[in-house]
């Protein structure tokens, strides 16, 4: 469905991406683990339309969509929410973009989410995990092929962060998009993905493309066993590389 082809990105004198080549298929799941500054976010800008490649292609069903927007559902690293509207007001606006607003259905995730009593709230009464999931509701609920999201989970705490995942995998496993994952987190990426793509550092380059072969649904027990473990170590021993 996405094909990332030959990609190449320099900001000045530096390489950021060099020949970065992998595709997502339909519905699935794939995770980003890469070293910090290796140019993670800068293929999601690049994905997104918001920059355009120095070379190489970004193909969707077979079509370069290059320097176009309007494909993906973005979460940015950063929460950006509008301060001046409210949770609710905040959640709704990608959809109010394709001119679509479905309050009734925000109000369900949110309250799914733990965010109910927040709905009237302004972003700056909320607490950095809370901003994320609120960010995080607004680009599952903006309709787009392809979901793209920069490290979701990276501002809660352990506990929340577990129950987001088991919740983002079930409410994945009934919609099956096809999803991008950016995450620093080797269990994450195990537990969430179908497929993770290991970048090098700067410039990057795909190091290597894992297979996850974990049935589905599958629930926090996996975290625990042999083969998920062996397989966290393996992935482990190939950041390490590029950390050396
Ligand atoms: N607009 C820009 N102008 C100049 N340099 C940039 C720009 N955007 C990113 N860079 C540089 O490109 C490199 C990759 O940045 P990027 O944000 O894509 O990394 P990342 O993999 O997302 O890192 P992290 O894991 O820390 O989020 C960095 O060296 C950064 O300084
Ligand atoms: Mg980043």
């Amino acid at each position: 469905m996405l094909e990332i082809k030959a990609l190449h990105q320099s900001f000045g004198e530096v390489d950021v991406l060099r020949d970065v080549t992998f595709t997502v298929n339909e519905g699935e799941f794939v995770a980003i683990l890469g070293p910090s500054g290796s140019g993670k976010s800068t293929l999601f800008q690049l994905i997104g339309g918001i920059l355009a490649p120095k070379s190489g292609a970004i193909l969707l069903h077979q079509r370069p969509i290059n320097g176009e927007k309007g494909h993906m559902s973005y979460m940015p690293q950063q929460a950006s929410l509008l301060p001046w509207r409210t949770v609710l007001q905040n959640v709704v606006l990608g959809q109010e973009i394709q001119g679509k607003a479905n309050k009734e259905e925000a109000k369900q995730w949110l309250a799914r989410v733990g965010l109910a009593s927040f709905e009237e709230a302004y972003p700056i009464e909320l607490s950095g995990g809370m901003k994320q999931r609120v960010t995080f509701i607004r680009a599952l609920l903006s309709d787009r092929e392809l979901l793209c999201l920069d490290e979701p989970f990276s501002a809660l705490d352990e506990f929340t962060r577990l129950e987001m995942q088991t919740w983002l995998l079930s409410v994945w496993e009934k919609h099956r998009r096809s999803v991008l994952f950016v995450t620093h987190s080797i269990e994450e990426a195990i537990y969430l993905a179908d497929k993770i793509v290991v970048l090098t550092k700067r410039p990057a380059t795909v190091k290597q493309v894992i297979n996850v072969p974990f049935a589905r649904p599958r629930q926090e027990a996996l975290l625990a066993t042999t083969e998920f473990i062996a397989l966290k170590q393996q992935l482990f021993t190939l950041i390490k590389e590029e950390k050396a």
